[in-house]
């Protein structure tokens, strides 16, 4: 669900002044808080999901010709979604448009609060000595100018973007209006083929070796300077540490050698970006299917920065499914195009295979027994029937994870009144799953968008198209800033983002 942020009334009071208690040291009272709500030029307002309460408020002043930041804080068990991003933009946004300056005060021991507000182009301009009152500290000032470009909204120049979060080495240059002028992809699958599977060891050197020459040839493809880039971008998180670090360290260096800003970018907002990548134009809310090696999960998408998870699989995802099958069936690595190319050609009613949680009302999937009835299958064949029936057999057990796959995103895009159902992710190349969810394009008025391949296997350009979206960290406010192995869906890793 979708942040909804309205004006904080006197009912909301308690709500506030409680996670106001959990968030300061020197809280607002219940009775502070009932009284700004009568005065002048006061901004007030909460943000919470729909039927739940209070998640995180911001109280302000609009004096003419300055507003204040006075409290902005978000209840404990709500952090780390980036709600106060979102409510900071709110407020920062209608600064722009009155183009008021905002101050604000902050603790320095406070280094998330601080860099949320360096993030969004915050400059400190100043201390005031023992500004708070129950432990006497020094408070940082820190100013906003109107219109500095906060938000990727206000670049200037391109953006480079960098993806290495598992086994692909990417960089890809993007205008600021979004459009793709080099997208450079450098596969490591030949590496990894001998193992029968990513090493992450292996996959860090690899992208140690690989990188330099893949951002160079990027920016030689788009005739770009670094000098000429409005921002540099990579995917934080989730993903391997070690390959993820490599791409987040060679980005932050480009980024500081110039000054300029970082945007960082969480790998699954880049698959959900491929869909808008491929088609801009697509409506409102969406619901996008990523399926690649490593995720299986079903997204709802309200606009470019609002993602609800509404299912994902317990177990193997889709991909792997698909790279576990192409093993037992003796073929190529990682193996789910070699097994679609040979299911082409069989009949997919020739076997049966059961596929877990596919009765289940709920979004989730599960893809672990699927190879293990396939396992057995092919264990009680003969050496001549596994030849001869292979492409039955992969016919039949492409149609089973398909038949899952789009079964529940057709519900789930049902359920959420979609009006655009998507599909993402290295799996979004098999061929069934494709025709299947182009068959349903002005079905009951969806759209339904299937990325060109190029877009849906790793690449820079969805990260790029991600960043676009995303809150930029201006310099020096992401020195700190890590790559994050577990990111959750809605996290974007900018420090303190709320
Ligand atoms: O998105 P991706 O490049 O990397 C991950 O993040 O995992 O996805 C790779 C996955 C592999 O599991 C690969 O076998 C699968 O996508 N894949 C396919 C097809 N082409 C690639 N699976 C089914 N059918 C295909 N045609
Ligand atoms: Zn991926």
């Amino acid at each position: 669900m979708a942040w909804r942020i309205r004006q904080m009334t006197a009912r909301d009071v308690p709500e506030v002044a409680s996670i106001e208690a959990a968030s300061f040291g020197d809280p607002w009272t219940a009775g502070m808080l009932r009284e700004e709500l009568t005065q002048d030029m006061s901004w007030h307002v909460v943000a919470s999901e729909s039927h739940s309460g209070v998640a995180g408020y911001l109280i302000g002043r609009t004096y003419p010709d300055e507003w204040h930041l006075l409290n902005l804080a978000v209840a404990p068990g709500e952090r780390g979604r980036g709600l106060g991003g979102v409510l900071l933009d709110d407020f920062l946004d209608a600064a722009d448009d009155s183009c008021a300056p905002v101050i604000l005060e902050v603790r320095p021991r406070n280094r998330e609060a601080a860099g949320l507000y360096a993030g969004r182009g915050f400059e400190t301009i100043g201390i005031r000595p023992q500004y708070y009152s129950d432990t006497l500290e020094d408070a940082l000032v820190m100013e906003y100018s109107p219109g500095t470009g906060r938000s990727a909204k206000g670049l200037v120049g391109p953006v480079l973007a960098i993806e290495t979060s598992c086994d692909d080495s990417s960089a890809a240059v993007l205008t600021a209006k979004g459009e793709v002028l080099s997208n450079v992809v450098h596969s490591q699958d030949a590496i990894h083929e001998r193992y029968g599977g990513v090493v992450p060891e292996v996959a860090s050197r690899a992208h140690v070796e690989r990188l330099t020459a893949v951002v160079s040839e990027a920016l030689r493809q788009a005739s770009c300077d670094i000098g000429d880039l409005g921002a540099v971008a990579a995917t934080v998180g989730p993903g391997l540490i070690g390959a993820l670090l490599v791409g987040v360290q060679t980005a932050k260096a480009i980024a500081w050698s110039h000054r300029l800003p970082f945007i960082p970018v969480n790998h699954v907002h880049g698959h959900l970006a491929a869909v808008w990548l491929a088609d801009p134009e697509a409506p409102f809310p969406m619901v996008t299917l990523v399926a690649s090696g490593g995720h299986t999960s079903l997204v709802r998408v309200d606009d470019r920065r609002t993602f609800t998870l509404l299912g994902q699989t317990l177990d193997d995802a889709a991909g792997e499914a698909f790279d576990k099958g192409a093993r037992l069936l003796g073929l190529g690595y990682p193996g789910g195009r070699e097994l679609d190319e040979l299911a082409e050609t069989g009949d997919p009613g020739a076997f049966s295979f059961p596929i877990g949680l596919q009765r289940s009302p709920s979004l989730d999937f599960s893809f672990s027994g699927v190879k293990t009835s396939l396992y057995y299958l092919l264990r009680d064949m003969t050496e001549g029937e596994r030849k001869e029936r292979a492409a039955d057999v992969a016919a039949s057990y492409r149609e089973a994870i398909v038949s899952a796959l789009v079964g529940k995103t057709l519900r789930a895009a049902k359920q959420a009144g979609a009006k655009t159902v998507a599909v993402a992710g290295g799996v979004a190349a098999n061929s069934l799953l494709r025709r299947r969810l182009l068959a349903e394009e002005g079905e009951a008025g969806l759209h339904v968008v299937v990325p060109p391949f190029a877009y849906c296997t790793d690449n820079a350009a969805m990260i790029g198209a991600a960043a676009l979206s995303a809150s930029v960290v201006q310099y020096p406010g992401y020195l700190a800033l890590d790559a994050s192995a577990s990111l959750a869906l809605g996290q974007w890793s900018v420090p303190g983002a709320g």
